[in-house]
């Protein structure tokens, strides 16, 4: 039995779209970073007897889709080991599933790390960052901890995450809404590849972007960081509503949230803001500025959720778990 963690990551420069839908090579890189809230737990079984898996989340047995998107998953991890033996998969997420709060990314970095343990693969950082990619592309940036770039690749072996260096960030999350959206950002992004007037006009800028954040990183300019971050997630989400039947993600009290980020920025808090897949926006700052933005967010925005994170951990193994009557109990973090 093996469990793991993973936290979700948010994007600053965004993967939206893929090049080989099989195996989740991205039509660009992006850059993200791992955060220390919303924690999934992953436990892998082993059973010898059972003629098929068995996935729990959060107690109740998997919808059947959810359940053939992991066997799926644990048939990669089965090749690599050579066996077939089936497993029982429990999986406890602290994030709002399907909400575009990154919990594909957690849940899948989680799965890769308990599964090629369970089934007895010794991989190493990038094998496992490459393993996540195939069950979700953002979980392969789970992987790793605090802020890491995927490189886009040009194959399986060469699309990968690994971290990268740069100032300290932190983020501050505003939930708007925490129900799973309309349209799953699997079937988004193939609609925005067939029918977006700016799919390639999107990869093209991207490329530019993850050039142009890469270098500012380097010189830990923040500045140009969150400047580019704030863009480059207004250009997805740009092509995103030019898809026919259209899709889109923002809600109107998301974009009152952008605007936020800017009343913060007039009045001398640097905080930039970003989405995802969903109307939940999150603003990006210095780690030093964390509680001040969410200070200066909580008193304007009192509806809100607004969960203040810092860089967290990379997808890791934990000690100790025990699975009574499905229910885990952890004793001891073991990294
Ligand atoms: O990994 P997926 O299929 O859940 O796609 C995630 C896409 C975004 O969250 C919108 C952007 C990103 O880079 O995480």
């Amino acid at each position: 039995m093996s469990t793991a963690v993973a936290h979700p990551n948010i994007a600053l420069i965004k993967y939206w779209g893929k090049r080989d839908d099989d195996l989740i090579l991205p039509a660009t890189g992006s850059l993200s970073l791992t955060l220390d809230v919303f924690p999934t737990t992953t436990t892998v079984t082993l059973d010898p007897h059972a003629d098929a898996d068995r996935v729990v989340f959060d107690g109740a047995p998997a919808e059947p889709r959810a359940a053939a998107r992991i066997t799926t998953f644990l048939d990669l991890v089965r090749a690599q080991a050579g066996v077939t033996t089936r497993a029982h998969v429990d999986t406890r997420n602290s994030v709002p599933t399907g909400a575009g709060l990154a919990s594909s990314a957690s849940g899948f970095a989680a799965l890769a790390v308990a599964a090629a343990d369970a089934y007895g693969l010794d991989l190493d950082e990038q094998a496992l960052s490459r393993l996540a990619r195939r069950g979700s592309g953002s979980a392969c940036r789970s992987v790793i901890a605090g802020t890491a770039i995927w490189h886009a690749g040009t194959d399986d072996a060469t699309s990968y995450a690994e971290p990268v260096a740069g100032p300290a960030l932190g983020m501050v999350i505003a939930v708007v809404d925490a129900g799973a959206k309309a349209v799953s950002s699997r079937e988004a992004m193939i609609r925005t590849r067939d029918t977006s007037p700016y799919a390639d006009a999107w990869v093209r800028s991207t490329a530019d972007d993850l050039e142009a954040v890469r270098r500012a990183f380097a010189r830990q300019d923040f500045t140009a960081i969150g400047e580019l971050t704030e863009s480059n997630a207004l250009r997805m989400h740009a092509a995103i509503m030019a898809c026919r039947p259209p899709i889109r993600y923002l809600a109107p009290r998301s974009v009152a949230l952008f605007d936020e980020a800017a009343r913060l920025r007039a009045a001398g808090l640097a905080a930039y803001a970003t989405a995802d897949a969903g109307p939940n926006v999150v603003f990006v700052c210095r780690d030093a500025d964390v509680e001040a933005v969410h200070g200066a967010l909580a008193e304007r925005f009192e509806g809100d959720r607004l969960v203040a994170a810092h860089a967290g951990p990379g997808a890791h193994l934990i000690d100790g778990a025990h699975l009574i009557d499905g229910a885990h109990v952890i004793d001891e973090v073991r990294s």
